[in-house]
């Protein structure tokens, strides 16, 4: 049997790919707008960083990550032997953890700088149950704001998350964004102990895993999918009750300013999310209707400890990162179709063998030009060519022939008019010329 992509991986087919390609030019573009900078870090890290930023009771760090062993450390593990620390590596689940570790190794936030904004497009890999919109390999788009606590960078954060789902054509009416305060190191201690009180009361209501969350870290719980958790889990106490002035008033600010760009939310005081660097705002995207259980087409927040926690100093953190997979099939749910492939300007086509030799100097005139340009390499009859030019909805059909070239000139059709003229050889470079700067004004 031919060998299949692994389990929850795809290709990216050329058009799809030529989409991510302008998905990521889009973020790019608006996210430049607000001063974010493109960055790029290796798919895979010391197991530790994402151990010690992500949260090792986290699903994503306990269950999903996928272990990166050389094949020499593979064999010392398989005779029984150990491997350092620094040899144990993972495939990246997530950026944000990756891009916090680079800003502290080349100390891009230097005391006194301003936030280091930045941006990063890429895959991410978390060895989850595959299903629709949920991938074992799947595409992030993501940006990190590290060195201001103000609520203005999480509301700008949020607002350009918005306008980009806009600018993509993702219908917001077809989105809810829900947001919410996990408080700070103040606060979050008695609200966790309140909910490990309120999950001991209802012990024998709750799955053997939330019991084990319950020792570990309580909030987790509030994820668990099992309805007769999240029925008692309903019940618990809120943290909207708990937040301390300060994180009152960074949420309170967070929310006017994002209502005031516009921007309808849904307050939501279960909203936790599965990763456990998160201080005071989190919020996630969702699409109402159509995706299923995997819904969330982007997430993020506020991560005020972050960098301590991966040996920086004191640098408070602001991201997000939106899924491209979820994305597009959000879009496609909205009738989007992927864009075909870009019409060939120019084809170029051989009467016969004999002046194949001039047909390829000529399409290479034309790309060298700037033309998209095509010929035959199949030594296919005039008819087919001409098939294959339709195919490639070709603009112009350049037809070489050995009697023509005999009188210096090829004949050159306008394949939507269907006119066709002769044009010498030695103005056929200017001809293109011509053409090219019209379709670069049309
Ligand atoms: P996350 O919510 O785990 O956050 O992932 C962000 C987005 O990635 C999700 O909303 C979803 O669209 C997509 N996604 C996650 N897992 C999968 C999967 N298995 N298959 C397909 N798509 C998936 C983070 O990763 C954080 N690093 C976001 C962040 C940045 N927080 C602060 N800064």
């Amino acid at each position: 049997m031919a060998v299949r992509a692994p389990e929850g991986t795809r290709d990216l087919l050329p058009d799809e790919q030529r989409f991510w390609t302008t998905f990521k030019n889009t973020a790019a573009t608006i996210f430049g707008r607000y001063g974010y900078q493109p960055i790029e870090t290796p798919l895979f890290e010391q197991t530790e960083l994402f151990v010690r930023g992500i949260g090792e009771a986290t699903d994503v760090v306990s269950k999903e990550m996928f272990t990166a062993i050389s094949g020499e450390n593979l064999k010392t593990l398989v005779e029984g032997g150990t491997i350092k620390a620094k040899s144990r590596l993972s495939l990246r689940p997530e950026g944000t953890a990756g891009v916090v570790r680079a800003v502290v190794q080349h100390d891009l936030v230097p005391q006194g700088a301003a936030p280091a904004k930045l941006m990063y497009a890429g895959p991410m890999f978390r060895a989850e149950r595959p299903q629709k919109g949920r991938q074992r390999q799947f595409n992030q788009v993501g940006i990190e704001c590290l060195g201001a606590e103000e609520p203005t960078v999480d509301a700008e954060g949020i607002i350009m998350l918005m306008r980009f789902f806009e600018a993509m054509g993702i219908p917001v009416a077809s989105t809810r964004l829900l947001v919410n305060s996990m408080g700070c190191s103040e606060c979050r201690p008695a609200y966790r102990d309140a909910v490990k009180a309120y999950m001991d009361e209802h012990a024998a209501e709750l799955c053997d895993e939330c019991n084990r969350r319950a020792e570990v870290n309580p909030l987790r719980a509030f994820d668990c999918k099992n309805p007769a958790c999240s029925e008692v889990m309903d019940g618990a106490p809120k943290i909207s009750d708990y937040l301390c002035d300060n994180c009152r008033a960074h949420y309170e600010t967070v929310k006017q300013l994002v209502a005031d760009a516009g921007i309808a939310f849904i307050e939501e005081p279960r909203l936790v999310r599965g990763l456990d660097y998160y201080t005071r705002t989190v919020f996630e995207v969702q699409v109402v209707e159509g995706m299923g259980s995997q819904n969330a087409i982007g997430g993020g927040g506020r991560y005020d400890k972050l960098v301590e926690e991966v040996g920086g100093r004191p640098t408070p953190g602001f991201g997000f990162a939106l899924g491209y997979e979820r994305c597009l099939l959000a879009l496609q749910a909205a009738g989007m179709e992927l864009p075909g492939k870009p019409p060939c300007d120019v084809f170029v086509a051989s009467v016969d063998d004999s002046v194949r030799d001039m047909s390829f100097r000529i399409v290479q005139a034309a790309r060298d030009m700037g033309l998209t340009a095509e010929i035959d390499h199949q030594h296919r009859s005039l008819k087919s060519q001409f098939k294959l030019a339709d195919k490639l909805n070709a603009v112009l059909v350049a037809v070489v022939g050995p009697d023509e070239l005999e009188e210096g000139v090829v004949t050159v059709r306008n394949m939507q008019t269907h006119h066709e003229r002769k044009v010498e050889l030695k103005t056929l470079k200017s001809v293109m010329e011509r053409f090219l700067g019209e379709r670069q004004v049309g």
